[in-house]
């Protein structure tokens, strides 16, 4: 009877991650299809308290409450900039906890001598991809957190072929030799050191797709934990963080034009070498007022507003919202030109504009706004960089080569807005800044915008 309850408990979970995933695709639907996959794991995690009690129950509510205040001081205290960072050890994390089932069943399985090799082989999986993952996802988080600039030693590549050489052989012997858990501590080892091997010498742009590829690891590793202790509902979570992890994955190197392999194998071009900032800038540059800035949007149909990693730091979102309905209160047209990389993380545009309440129609994609910028009178860049440099398209050694970017250049007046000349996350010139029809109003994004829109009151 218990049985039929825990299948059914872990269809009606099983069934919440799914159109909670397929709500979250979409901007509109994804704060319910974050409830529905939060409600979902409350029935899983119900459903296998109550099925397998083999812990006591202090030891199973003193986890909750531990993992449930660490988890809100977490969410409350990182900054959404900061946010691919607490992805990685979330991931990492994961992995950790898939090393810890596999590694306690084996030895469990190899003391009582009931070990099988679905369970050998389950467990030897998990826990190679758990120990990849968990320093991959450390080493990423170090990175990101520019706490770590180890990008490796000569021959690392080497190295790392004949851990994977060794790997494959521990694994081997933890199935054939299955009553001896040396294999195991090996196996763990190497993996371990794998994830620091593989992940140290890759940075830059490329960090963000391996913080996804390390998250379709970490549900791997959970389907290969599923398969050790038998529990469809991991299989089928594990799958779903797998698979979408992939996915995005794939996105992101299409939106950087990069394919998986070079980002695993050859680090992105540094750009040193190319043009320097005094070669692209000196004296081309013209700066404006908030004023003039204004005075040409008082005239201005069509207006496209492109948001960049600067409007999450100036928070200037709310501004952007105040100019943005000011414009419209004056007749003009207002779009929002959404790159895919833009900010610090997936969606991160999309996730600041919607805490303003922009609404999502006026979000406009990359490739739906491109041909438009021709038709556009003024286009403000604000705290944008990297993905509006014209580079991308006409330097075959930059490190952004072939990105796709929003043409922001080809509408009639661009209007930037930062602090200073300084380079973006790629940390190279931009020639926009520079541009006959390109205007830098320097200073803070949500301060300029609110003298703008003060000064547009005014008009
Ligand atoms: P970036 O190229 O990083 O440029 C951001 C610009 O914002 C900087 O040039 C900075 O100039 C300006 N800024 C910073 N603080 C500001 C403030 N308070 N007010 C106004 N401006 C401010 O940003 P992007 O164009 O959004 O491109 C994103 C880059 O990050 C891409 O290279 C992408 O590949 C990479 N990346 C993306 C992700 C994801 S998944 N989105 C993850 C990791 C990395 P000043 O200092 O002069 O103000």
């Amino acid at each position: 009877m218990m049985d039929d309850w825990t299948t059914l408990g872990y269809l009606v979970a099983a069934v919440l991650f799914i159109l909670g995933l397929k709500r979250l695709s979409r901007p509109r639907t994804a704060v319910r299809g974050n409830q529905f996959g939060a409600a979902g794991m409350l029935i899983a995690v119900m459903v296998t308290l109550a099925d397998n009690a083999i812990l006591s129950f202090e030891w199973i509510i003193g986890g909750l409450v531990l993992g449930a205040a660490v988890g809100a001081l977490l969410a409350v205290r990182v900054q959404m900039t900061a946010m691919p960072e607490l992805v990685a050890l979330f991931n990492g994390f994961g992995g950790g906890a898939s090393v810890l089932v596999a590694a306690a069943s084996f030895i469990e399985a190899a003391d009582l001598a009931t070990g099988t090799t679905r369970l050998s082989a389950a467990a030897a999986l998990a826990s190679l991809i758990g120990a990849v993952t968990l320093t991959g996802s450390l080493i990423a988080f170090g990175k990101l957190q520019e706490a770590l600039r180890w990008s490796g030693f000569p021959g690392m590549r080497v190295v790392s072929a004949a851990g994977a050489v060794a790997a494959a052989v521990f694994g081997t012997l933890m199935v054939v030799d299955a009553g001896n858990a040396l294999w195991l501590w090996l196996l763990i080892a190497v993996g371990a050191v794998l994830g620091v091997m593989v992940v140290s010498p890759i940075g830059g742009a490329d960090m963000p797709v391996v913080i996804a590829l390390l998250n379709s690891l970490s549900g791997m590793a959970a389907v290969a934990a599923g398969f050790v202790l038998d529990n469809s509902l991991l299989i089928i979570a594990g799958s779903l963080v797998g698979a979408s992890g992939l996915i995005l994955t794939q996105i992101m190197c299409v939106a950087m034009n990069r394919s998986l392999p070079a980002v695993m194998f050859s680090p992105a071009p540094s750009g040193d070498g190319g043009p320097s900032a005094d070669d692209v800038y000196a004296g081309k540059v013209r700066s404006t007022s908030p004023d003039d800035v204004a005075m040409l949007l008082e005239s201005a149909e069509r207006v496209a507003i492109v948001p960049g990693y600067g409007l999450a730091v100036a928070q200037a979102q709310h501004a952007v919202r105040d100019l943005a309905r000011r414009l419209e209160d004056r007749g003009a047209e207002v779009v929002f030109g959404i790159h895919p990389v833009a900010g610090r993380m997936p969606g991160h545009m999309n996730v600041l504009l919607a805490e303003a309440e922009i609404s999502y129609e006026r979000l406009v994609e990359m490739d739906d706004i491109n041909p438009t910028f021709e038709q556009t009178d003024v286009t403000i860049v604000i705290g944008a960089n990297d993905v509006v440099n014209p580079v991308a398209r006409t330097d075959p050694a930059s490190p952004i080569a072939g990105m796709p970017i929003l043409d922001v250049d080809k509408s009639d007046v661009v209007v930037i807005i930062k602090r200073s000349l300084s380079p973006g996350f790629a940390g190279i010139p931009n020639p926009l800044f520079a541009a006959d029809n390109s205007l830098m109003l320097f200073g803070d994004g949500r301060e300029a915008v609110v003298e703008v829109t003060k000064a547009l009151q005014q008009i």
